[in-house]
């Protein structure tokens, strides 16, 4: 026990001194292994999931299912060839399924390594689709961290110290429909998540993407969904845009899509994805999307996920956690409870008892964290699989840390 105590000392360390820092305090959490809703330290102490990764596991962490895909694929081969040369089982047979889940017309899908690079994508994509320069996007929106996507990500402190940046990118509030006149015949693409996560989880009214579509089909824009937090069941249907009945012009994943490992994708149709073949060809190329473990793994966590009726399970499970989330609020301390399927926002009254509550979790074994955009906001994102006997252990933790916190 001692030498092991000693080697996860070092490896704190170690995590401080050799792997690049991106924030003054890491949750440090010396990951031993991880299962189910269930993450174990090097110490042997279990905390329960409910931020999934940031809502990658869907499945939960390890699901055999991707296990297997995983060990399989990985016995066949590994990367063979850059992305769109040679045809690879695992990748065909991912983007076919696709093509019958994702709502018509949309049947053509472009994989990559991450979330970012899907919507680095989306919008080239659409910029050389549509000839056309401008780039409307929303305050309090998140698109990730390389520069295109930090480009139309809504939240200055973010973009300031990178720039130059994209020029010709236009934020407008999220919600407000009258600032959807800035949508006009110069914009090639609108980028927007269907429901903001980082933002602070942030839910559409019912009317507002409806008339997004209208405005971006009056002016021949593309809309872009960004539905790599919100996508693969997480809010009670397979896409949260699906709620709304809306269907973008590309829909971009990544998260859940790889069953826990790294995958993304945007998705649209044929003529529109024509054009990273030609003019130039090879418009758009990557080494590794679409990698062939990551595709099965994708494949194995999909066919899980419908045969399972995980969406309508986030949804039923979403309900019950909401409602045991606004009795909470008799403690006091906190502002809202907001959200769709298992895409919860806990609003407290001030960062600070946030903060607090967030760590007094976490030394009581559950792990939840605040979002990018607002520090008053925790996101609640577990598995899918969660039991309802989880969900109430991981309240009961949530209702004792609320009242420490609102006493400290
Ligand atoms: C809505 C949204 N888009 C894009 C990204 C970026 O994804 P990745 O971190 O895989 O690049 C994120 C990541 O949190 C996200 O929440």
């Amino acid at each position: 026990m001692k030498s092991k105590e000693t080697s996860r000392d070092d490896q704190k360390k170690d995590f401080l001194r050799y792997v690049c820092q991106t924030s003054s305090e890491p949750m440090g959490v010396v990951v031993d292994r991880a299962e189910g809703c269930w993450i174990t330290d090097r110490s042997g102490r279990k905390y329960l999931d409910f931020i999934s990764g940031i809502g990658v596991v869907n499945l939960g962490h390890a699901h055999p299912a991707v296990v297997k895909a995983v060990a399989e694929q990985a016995a066949r081969y590994l990367h063979v060839m850059v992305y769109g040369e040679y045809i690879q089982e695992p990748q065909v047979r991912l983007a076919k399924r696709l093509a019958q889940v994702v709502p018509p017309p949309l049947s053509v899908t472009y994989f990559t390594n991450s979330g970012t690079e899907a919507n680095e994508g989306a919008l080239k994509t659409a910029k050389k689709y549509m000839q056309r320069k401008k780039l409307v996007a929303f305050k309090g929106g998140f698109h990730g961290d390389s520069q295109g996507s930090l480009s139309v990500t809504g939240r200055e402190v973010y973009r300031k110290p990178f720039r130059p940046l994209l020029p010709d990118v236009t934020f407008i509030p999220f919600n407000r429909l009258n600032a959807l006149k800035a949508i006009d015949r110069r914009t090639a693409a609108v980028i927007i998540e269907p429901i903001q996560g980082e933002g602070g989880v942030n839910l559409p009214y019912d009317e507002f993407l409806p008339a997004l579509r209208q405005r971006c089909d009056e002016t021949g824009a593309l809309l872009i969904f960004d539905e790599v937090m919100t996508g693969m069941g997480r809010t009670g249907r397979l896409f949260a845009s699906q709620h709304w009945n809306v269907v973008p012009d590309i829909l971009v994943l990544a998260k859940a899509l790889g069953g826990g490992m790294p995958l993304g994708a945007f998705i649209s149709r044929p003529e529109i994805m024509k054009t990273l073949s030609e003019n130039p060809p090879l418009s758009h190329v990557t080494t590794f999307g679409g990698h062939p473990v990551c595709c099965a793994a994708g494949l194995a966590a999909l066919d899980f996920l419908l045969e399972n009726k995980l969406p309508e399970r986030a949804e039923r499970l979403g309900r019950y956690l909401m409602d045991r989330l606004n009795k909470l609020s008799d403690i006091g301390g906190v502002k809202d409870v907001r959200g769709k399927g298992l895409l919860i926002g806990f609003e407290l009254k001030t960062a600070i008892l946030t903060e607090r509550f967030v760590t007094n979790c976490r030394d009581a074994g559950l792990i939840l964290g605040w979002t990018l955009h607002s520090n008053t906001v925790i996101r609640l994102a577990p598995p899918l699989i969660i039991t309802e006997q989880e969900l109430d252990q991981g309240l009961e933790i949530m209702r004792k840390a609320l009242w420490k916190a609102t006493d400290q």
